[in-house]
């Protein structure tokens, strides 16, 4: 019997590998793939049996657990009058309903496996792409509509076509890995459940530009990513995937791994790129764009994992596919991640355009405490806060930063009625003093000047006067910050001002 259990880090923090462990000791006939995880992180450890019906499911299952589930038959699929039992995976509500392209292998295949990645269809769409001419590549890519998945939004192809009309013999392809964002993770999901195809992603990326080297930036906190994508790269060039003449092409392009320290700035791509080079993560000056002048002054292509990992699948399946998915300028599917207090969390990829609501509460369904939600805070630190009355706002680009916020990279944090919002305003200007690079003032100073300002507020002192004076800072910081960093501090603390006024008034 093959049975499935997740070798994700959040399956293994909650004891996956006990789990796998038990059920190997059972012996007979048990064949055990350490697979990704669906992203049902509620269900963790989530046991799957193969029948001839499909993979049917057993979450959570606790390593001791595993001896009485055997006892009943567990490794026959068949065991029903149990808790655990979940039915067929695939069948499920929470994954009937999404409509995954980036996360299709993700949970499904052994990270691991060549044989399973080639019979998954991966490296279609590397073959197609081998078999067209590069400027057709970054057509495709600007034809799907895909924009980066990292936050930003930036039209995929449109940055790979300033890279690949840049003249120089040396040209990088880098994937920002960093996930910095509070609430976030399906970089690391994608990246230990589905290596090959950021791999094949970025092969795709130094075709369609002409690079000859990439380098995947992933952060130190990921310890089980980097494991699994060193191991996948050894795999890829022995497979021919990576190395020279990749699939008899001609094509030769590597790829390198580097560890981060730790430094949230280091997710901001010039500092990434700095850090790159060997040097302390300071944010660098924009013009230059790194698509002109990037890792060591060359023209860099600099992309977020889901970025990436999307492109096979367009190529595959065709842009014009991929941009039937999804609304207005916000095209194809997103990778959202549920997270907080929330019932259930974990990864949804769907269409964009689906609303904030329908995630939180269909998907989510509301709070793990039981209390209603009162607010969520949709992209990260720097992302705005809504409250339950935005819940109709499509997840849409457009649609968000028209509401003042920002979909960022797709992790909605959850909040019951209990969370003091002036105290997280006050913590988006403490952490904002905490990791700046310090390279400009509005961000080094501002960031502690707001926390001061918002103790005044909180304590009553001239409180009118210092809610003006925190506009000011607030509109100082989105002018002249050099970067995201301080540039969009002020959008989780002008959103709970505005939402959550009365919190001011403590
Ligand atoms: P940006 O708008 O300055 O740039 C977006 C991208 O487009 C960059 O790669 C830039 O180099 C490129 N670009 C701009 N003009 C171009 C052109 N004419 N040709 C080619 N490429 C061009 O935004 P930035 O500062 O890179 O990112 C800010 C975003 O990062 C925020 O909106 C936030 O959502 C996100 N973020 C994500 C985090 C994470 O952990 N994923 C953490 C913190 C922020
Ligand atoms: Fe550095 Fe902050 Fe200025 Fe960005 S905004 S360059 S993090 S000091």
């Amino acid at each position: 019997t093959k049975v499935y259990v997740p070798r994700d880090a959040a399956a293994r923090s909650v004891g996956a590998d006990e789990v796998a462990e038990r059920i190997a000791a059972v012996g007979a006939d048990v064949e055990i793939v350490r697979n990704g995880s669906r992203g049902m992180l509620w269900l963790e450890p989530l046991v799957e049996v193969e029948t001839p019906e499909g993979r049917v499911g057993y979450g959570p299952v606790a390593p001791e657990d595993v001896d009485g589930l055997v006892a009943a038959g567990l490794l026959d699929g068949a065991v029903r009058d149990i808790g655990a039992y979940l039915g067929l995976v695939e069948e499920l509500p929470w994954m009937k309903r999404q409509q995954r392209l980036t996360f299709a292998r993700v949970g499904v295949i052994d990270p691991l496996s060549a044989t399973d990645h080639t019979s998954y269809g991966g490296n279609e769409g590397l073959r197609q792409a081998l078999s067209i001419t590069p400027a057709e590549v970054v057509e495709a890519v600007v034809d799907s509509g895909l924009r980066g998945r990292g936050g930003a939004g930036f039209p995929t192809g449109i940055k790979w076509r300033t890279v690949l009309g840049a003249p120089s013999e040396l040209k990088f392809v880098c994937c920002n890995a960093d996930e910095g964002d509070s609430g976030t993770f399906a970089d690391r999901m994608l990246i230990e459940g589905d290596p090959f195809t950021l791999i094949e992603g970025m092969t795709i990326a130094a075709y369609a530009v002409g690079a000859s080297e990439g380098y995947v930036y992933l952060r130190s906190e990921y310890p089980d990513a980097v494991a699994m994508l060193r191991a996948a790269i050894e795999i890829a060039r022995s497979e021919g995937w990576l190395g020279e003449d990749i699939l008899g092409s001609g094509l030769s392009f590597d790829l390198h791994v580097r560890v981060g320290a730790g430094a949230y700035i280091c997710g901001e791509e010039t500092s990434m790129l700095e850090s790159l080079e060997g040097k302390r993560g300071m944010v660098r000056a924009k013009p230059p764009i790194p698509a002109l002048e990037g890792l060591f002054g060359r023209p860099t292509v600099v992309n977020n994992v889901l970025s990436l990992a999307t492109v096979p699948t367009i190529l595959a399946q065709g842009a014009a596919a991929y941009a039937s998915y999804g609304t207005g300028r916000s095209l194809g599917t997103s990778v959202f991640q549920l997270g907080g207090n929330v019932a259930r969390g974990g990864i949804v990829e769907t269409a964009f355009g689906i609303t904030l609501g329908e995630l939180v509460n269909d998907f989510g369904g509301g709070t793990s405490s039981g209390r209603p939600v009162r607010a969520v805070q949709v992209g990260g630190p720097l992302g705005a806060y809504l409250p339950v009355e935005q819940f109709e706002l499509p997840m849409d680009y457009e649609a968000f930063a028209a509401a003042g916020a920002m979909v960022g990279h797709g992790g909605i944090v959850v909040f019951d009625e209990t969370v003091d919002m002036a105290a997280m305003a006050r913590f988006a200007f403490e952490f904002c003093a905490a990791e700046s690079c310090g390279k400009c003032t509005p961000c080094r100073v501002g960031a502690v000047r707001g926390v001061e300002t918002i103790d005044r507020i909180t304590s009553g002192v001239d409180r009118d006067k210092n809610l003006v004076l925190l506009d000011d800072l607030c509109d100082l910081m989105t002018d002249g910050s050099l970067c995201a960093m301080g540039g969009l501090t002020p959008m989780p603390v002008r959103s709970a001002v505005r939402h959550f006024g009365k919190d001011f008034h403590a």
